[in-house]
């Protein structure tokens, strides 16, 4: 039996993979490499040993899913395919919907085709929209997305809680992510935004080396300690070892379940700018910006609940988190 990772070649799904593998699983990834490269996969191979069975195929193509799980015995699914970008989203809404909606239901009825019941879906903390309280726990309500991609997590949060409650054979895990940076120790993976990045973490460490010129801190009059957006950053290999306790789970406890996978703790920009600095020696230069639209002032989680039904929490703190950014983007200043 494996299990299967769609989206297993992009930033979160590879460091995902290397977890799978070494705790012992055989893992087969789909990705369709709209946002990633296949060289993600020798780097895989390089750290662990083993090169995951590989399908280029994307997940709204019916055809090309059955040929995979006809080929393969499948005992979970981690589903991380979907596009990501927020700005794009607001652009391009029709294709975030039919990207990311139609292609989760297309994976699902394939899925419930070939009963594999078990599924491991990359929620995200833009479904608290502006948190009705912080820190947020998982009763928090959902809010109201301020754009289309935060919508398609919202959405499909709904309707795998809809399959889940009709056909209660099914075991689904939403996991709600706060804010992933940092990369693989070795410097050999890590994230590799198309352009300039939107997120704050990749724009930093692109400053860094040069690429761009200085940062834009968008907004320094919210309600913080310092006045810039608070968030939790979340070492990218801390939430990949939450996926593989969320792997364990969905096995030994049937049903739906939600958690929050986050440190617990935030941090302001102008907090990461110094951690960085500290953390790597290099000057970050920055200027402050407008607010940016549909941006918070504050979002960090209460994991708990993560804590006490995964046996789960973040190890990594903040200096590996900018080490760890730099080391990659040192290494591989053009990415892959
Ligand atoms: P990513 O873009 O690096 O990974 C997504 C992968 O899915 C890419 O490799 C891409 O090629 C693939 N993909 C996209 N559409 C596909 C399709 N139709 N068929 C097959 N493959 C497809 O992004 P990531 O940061 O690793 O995010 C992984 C998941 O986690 C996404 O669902 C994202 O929305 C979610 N998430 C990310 C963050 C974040 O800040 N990075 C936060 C919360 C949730
Ligand atoms: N920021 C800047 N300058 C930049 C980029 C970001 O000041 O160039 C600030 C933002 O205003 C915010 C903080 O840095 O205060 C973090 O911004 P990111 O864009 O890195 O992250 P967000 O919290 O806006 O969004 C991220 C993901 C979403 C996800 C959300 C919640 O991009 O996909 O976390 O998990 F939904």
């Amino acid at each position: 039996m494996s299990i299967l990772v769609t989206g297993g070649a992009g930033y979160i799904g590879s460091h995902t993979v290397v977890e799978l593998q070494n705790a012992g699983y055989d893992v087969v990834i789909v990705d369709n490499l709209v946002n990633a490269s296949e060289k993600v996969l020798g780097r895989i191979e390089a750290i662990t040993g083993t090169r995951p069975k590989f399908y280029q195929v994307d997940i709204n193509d019916q055809e090309g899913l059955e040929k995979v799980f006809s080929e393969n015995d499948f005992e979970s699914c981690i589903h991380f395919a979907g596009l990501k970008a927020v700005g794009e989203s607001v652009q391009k809404p029709l294709e975030y919907y039919m990207n990311n909606i139609s292609g989760t239901l297309t994976l699902l009825d394939v899925m419930r085709h070939h009963n594999v019941k078990n599924i491991v879906f990359s929620s995200s903390a833009t479904v608290y929209g502006n948190p009705a309280f912080i820190p947020i726990t998982e009763e928090c309500p959902k809010g109201q997305c301020t754009n289309p991609y935060g919508w398609t997590k919202s959405m499909l949060e709904q309707i795998l809680s809809d399959l889940q409650k009709a056909d209660p054979s099914w075991n689904v895990i939403l996991l709600r992510y706060f804010n992933p940076i940092g990369a693989h120790k070795s410097g050999t993976m890590g994230e590799n935004p198309n352009g300039i990045p939107n997120n704050l973490m990749p724009y930093i460490t692109q400053v860094a080396v040069g690429k761009l010129k200085e940062l834009g801190v968008f907004g320094n009059d919210y309600d913080t300690p310092d006045g810039t957006g608070v968030r939790d950053y979340i070492h990218v290999v801390d939430l990949a070892l939450g996926h593989v306790k969320a792997i364990e789970k969905i096995k030994e406890d049937p049903g739906l379940k939600i958690y929050n996978l986050g440190t617990g703790k935030g941090y302001s920009v102008l907090d990461i700018v110094k951690n960085f600095e500290a953390a790597t020696g290099v000057k970050i230069p920055y200027t402050i910006k407008p607010r940016r639209a549909g941006d918070i002032a504050t979002c960090y989680a209460d994991a708990t609940l993560a804590k006490k039904e995964l046996g789960w929490e973040a190890q990594y703190d903040l200096k590996d988190m900018c080490e760890d950014s730099w080391r990659w983007q040192k290494n591989n200043p053009q990415g892959y």
